[in-house]
């Protein structure tokens, strides 16, 4: 026998009636982002790398290790004058002697370089959603964009509870011109107060609103020199990772978890005090707002995130029954990603929730699986199931019912009548919170047998009061 298939190492299927809440989930997101104005979009799974590599920061976590890359399969030919222009970071990969140019039947000489483009999985979709900002220039309306989006992300991260190599993000995004107001304040403001709206109507409880200022890029270049020069001395006696940190990308090192490095940690300076006189006002005027309505919110100076777009406002809500992959969602403010990108001006924030721990907090929280929904009734043909003539008849007569029914908006379960009674008794009970036995006397007669599953009541009801009946309330 050949072996069985598996789901690949972290990723999962979604069965019912797991997936109810998660359709639930995703219809309360939609209905809340529908009030505060936002449209959705849907840009592709995958990119060019060079927009993650731009975007996101070539030294983070996500891009250098994470991500899903491939050499697209086509290959394009260019002389040795163009090859120093193409580079990785214009999405290519450049090859000399390339045997898939052999393969494909592609002359190679000497003189001869392919590219080919280098793609990626979306590990985050803050960056396609810049990109087609600027590809569709929707800045030029002059209207600040508000979109949102529901769809898989991908990164190579090791899997444990909350933690998928596909994992699906709801997010959305507020960007646009200085002139429309995206730098303002009240933006960062209405977009937490949003998600605390959201959650709440999630039915999710015990959330932390993590909140920092991250600042203008000339801010924290400030703060990486202080510190750089605060690590010099002690960085000696810090965990491996940290070390690597203090060189690549100091303000990393501030995410460390490793128990003994914590005291060290809290003795470097921290970035509130290189904020400039602006980035300290926006700060002040977001958390005003935010006091205003009543949002509540841990200031969490050590919160800088994992990636390098954010400048000012960074957050995280957490929740307590997550274990160790506790933040349900991450954003923050990212005034120069479209600059960074090629775009004009386009200050923006805007965050992502991890739906799948959205899920899982659901879940713990109401104690319980997710109900399975019970269909309004079971049809149940019945007849003598060695006739086959007859067992034709009534079954296609309960075809007839269900669609008559399911026209009507009931939920119906079609039986067969090739079961005999019990059986279909025990299959009715199991998905639905009523049966109808279709026999052939009721067929004749337009009279049905129902019974009630709550009451144990069983009722005559004529064919033309059916679907009134079944949409009764089961335990009346
Ligand atoms: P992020 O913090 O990388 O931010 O991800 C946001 C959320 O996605 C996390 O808080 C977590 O709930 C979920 N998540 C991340 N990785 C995984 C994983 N491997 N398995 C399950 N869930 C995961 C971003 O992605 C930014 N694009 C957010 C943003 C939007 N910032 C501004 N706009």
């Amino acid at each position: 026998m050949s072996q069985t298939l598996k789901a690949v190492r972290g990723t999962r299927d979604l069965l019912p009636p797991e997936t109810a809440l998660w359709n639930r989930i995703e219809a309360t997101a939609r209905a809340v982002f529908a009030r505060y104005n936002f449209g959705e979009i849907r840009t592709p799974v995958f990119e060019d790398t060079a927009l993650f590599a731009r975007g996101v920061g070539e030294e983070t976590d996500i891009v250098s290790k994470e991500m899903y890359t491939w050499e697209d399969r086509d290959r394009l030919r260019v002389d040795d004058a163009q090859k120093p222009a193409i580079n990785r970071a214009a999405g290519f990969v450049s090859f000399k002697n390339d045997s898939k140019a052999t393969e494909l039947g592609i002359e190679v000489t000497d003189q001869s370089y392919f590219l080919a483009r280098s793609l990626t999985l979306r590990p985050e979709n803050t960056a396609g959603v810049v990109r087609a900002y600027i590809e569709h220039g929707l800045g030029e309306s002059g209207q600040l964009q508000k979109l949102y989006y529901i769809g898989p992300q991908f990164r190579r991260e090791r899997p444990q509870k909350g933690r998928y190599r596909q994992f699906a993000q709801i997010g959305a995004e507020v960007i646009g011109p200085p002139s429309s107001g995206s730098e303002s304040p009240l933006r960062d403001a209405e977009v937490l107060e949003m998600l605390a709206t959201l959650l709440d109507e999630l039915g999710i409880t015990g959330w932390t609103l993590h909140l920092n200022s991250v600042g203008s890029a000339a801010d924290r270049a400030r703060y990486d020199i202080a510190l750089r020069a605060a690590l010099v001395p002690v960085v000696g006696q810090m965990c491996a990772d940290c070390q690597r940190r203090a060189v690549t990308n100091p303000l990393r090192v501030l995410d460390c978890k490793v128990p003994a490095d914590q005291p060290i940690i809290e003795t470097l300076p921290v970035i509130a005090d290189s904020l400039d006189e602006e980035s300290k006002k926006h700060f002040a005027a977001v958390t005003a707002a935010l006091d205003a309505a009543g949002v509540p919110y841990t200031l969490n100076h050590r919160l800088v995130r994992g990636l390098d777009y954010y400048t000012r406002t960074t957050f995280e809500f957490t929740h307590g029954g997550l274990g160790a992959q506790n933040a349900l969602l991450g954003g923050g403010r990212y005034d120069g990603l479209s600059e960074a990108l090629g775009g004009p001006r386009a200050p923006g924030i805007g965050f992502a929730m991890g739906e799948d721990r959205l899920v899982l907090t659901l879940l713990a929280q109401l104690d319980q699986k997710a109900v399975p929904p019970q269909a309004d009734a079971f049809i149940a043909p019945l007849c003598d199931a060695k006739d086959e003539a007859k067992l034709a008849r009534i079954n296609a007569a309960a075809l007839v019912l269900a669609r008559e029914l399911r026209h009507k908006g009931l939920w119906i379960e079609l039986g067969d009548g090739g079961f005999r009674l019990k059986k279909s008794f025990e299959a009715a009970e199991k998905t639905a919170r009523r049966i109808v036995i279709l026999g052939e006397d009721e067929l004749q007669s337009g009279i049905l047998t129902v019974k009630t599953f709550s009451t144990g009541i069983q009722t005559k009801v004529p064919r033309a009061e059916l679907a009134a009946f079944l949409s009764e309330p089961a335990s009346e």
